[in-house]
């Protein structure tokens, strides 16, 4: 374990009733990961989906579930389990509870210690794409958001009732990321050493139109860039996400502003200068169709061929920015064989300080996946970190971007001081 913005802190995990419980577990397992000391309440609905007893046993805590049960409140009141805790998440919320929510209902445990609750609130909803949709829960949606409350996703894909649509809840690691970027909010941040740096970062892929309903892009997902982005702004940066078209929502209290094509992402990039730190983690497309066909190409006789043209690199494009460079960038090189050698000459070619390479063949499952094995090359060092979730690689990536901020100001402090 390392020291994370997580650590020591406790979180108040409301599971209720809905099949996205079982990631809950993960949840639990992830939090205490980072140091967080994690609490948990399960709803009546939500002990159909998982018992208390793996709750508990993940948790390293008894299980909290009932409402008038003498042994909870003498061990620990509603009330306090709200003020012993920093954030209370709830994952997944099911319709019913964000009802509860927005009505302020009180009739079990976990709708009376959100009502009573003085703490950040976080919801990750989870249900049927036509409950999501409905009035009344959108209705409930807009309420709870006004009460203040974080909402975070739901995704859209294949939902477990067999439909698909919105309403799936999102992923684990985004919900780590986003606790930490709301702990990091205001005054209950507890270690923020890049505060004061403006940060911007590139993610997920481009897509180059050929007509109005085709384009050509790659199958990145944005997992990478996304964290980057929620770890920065958990160490406390000012950060700018560049994203390109993906799934996932934008990260909490990140400017995200988002692009479409390479050229699009290009500007936005420009406009968001100057920054002390860029990580180009977007899968921009080399080359885009040189025309654009403004009506929808037409099924023929004729196979089309289309001419291409090339990108400009944003990469390399900040590295070379003259006296509006960021003081340190960073870049990808996602490879599939002699990754190192490669890389290198990547760095040299764009022109950036560090580059992170990663193996990309199908076989390392990256592009898409949730884990990542990258090596961190800079002028004089290569540095091989071993298989690490997505969010595990952007924590590192930032720790090691604050201990280079940190040097640079004890190396100009000395300067300024003769020292
Ligand atoms: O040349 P290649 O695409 O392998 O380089 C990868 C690195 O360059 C990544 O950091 C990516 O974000 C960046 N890049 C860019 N603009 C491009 C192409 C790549 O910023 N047009």
């Amino acid at each position: 374990m390392h020291c994370t913005v997580l650590s020591d802190r406790t979180i108040l995990l409301v599971i209720s009733g809905g099949i996205a419980a079982y990631k809950s577990l993960d949840l639990i397992r992830r939090l205490r990961d980072q140091g967080a000391v994690v609490r948990c309440v399960l709803t009546k609905g939500g002990s159909q989906f998982v018992t208390p007893l793996s709750v508990s046993a993940l948790a390293s805590e008894r299980v909290y579930e009932d409402l008038f049960s003498l042994n909870d409140e003498s061990e620990m009141g509603h009330i306090q389990l709200s003020r012993e805790s920093d954030i209370i998440v709830v994952a997944p919320a099911t319709a019913d509870l964000m009802a509860k929510m927005a009505g302020g209902v009180a009739d079990d445990l976990a709708s009376t210690v959100l009502l009573a609750s003085n703490k950040p609130i976080m919801i990750a909803p989870s249900m049927n794409t036509e409950m999501w949709n409905h009035p009344a829960t959108q209705r409930n949606l807009k309420q709870l958001i006004a009460d203040g409350v974080t909402v975070i996703g739901p995704g859209s894909g294949d939902l477990a009732c067999g439909e698909v649509g919105a309403g799936r809840m999102i992923g684990v690691d985004e919900i780590v990321s986003a606790v930490e970027a709301k702990l990091c909010e205001g005054a209950v941040a507890i270690d923020a050493p890049l505060k004061g740096v403006r940060a911007l970062v590139t993610s997920g892929p481009t897509h180059e139109a050929i007509d109005p309903v085709r384009f050509i892009s790659n199958r990145s997902s944005g997992k990478q860039g996304h964290a980057i982005a929620a770890a920065l702004r958990a160490a406390g940066a000012d950060v700018v996400l560049v994203s390109g078209p993906t799934n996932l929502p934008d990260p909490v209290g990140v400017t995200t502003v988002h692009a479409e094509s390479a050229l699009e992402m290009e500007a936005a990039c420009r406009e968001a200068l100057p920054v002390g730190v860029a990580i180009c983690a977007a899968a921009v497309a080399d080359w885009r169709p040189k025309a654009f066909a403004p009506g929808k190409i037409k099924k023929g006789a004729e196979i089309p061929k289309f001419e291409m043209v090339e990108n400009p690199d944003i990469l390399a494009g900040l590295s070379a920015a003259g006296s509006s460079r960021p003081a340190l960038v960073i870049g990808f090189a996602a490879e599939t064989s002699d990754v190192i050698n490669e890389a290198k000459r990547k760095r040299a070619r764009k022109g950036c300080d560090w580059i992170i390479a990663n193996d990309v063949s199908a076989a390392a499952g990256v592009i898409g996946g949730d884990n990542n094995t990258v090596h961190v090359i800079d002028e004089s060092s290569v540095e091989s970190w071993p298989v690490l979730s997505k969010v595990e690689v952007a924590s590192r990536i930032v720790a090691r971007v604050a201990k280079y901020f940190l040097g640079a100001t004890a190396e100009q402090d000395s300067q300024r001081t003769g020292a």
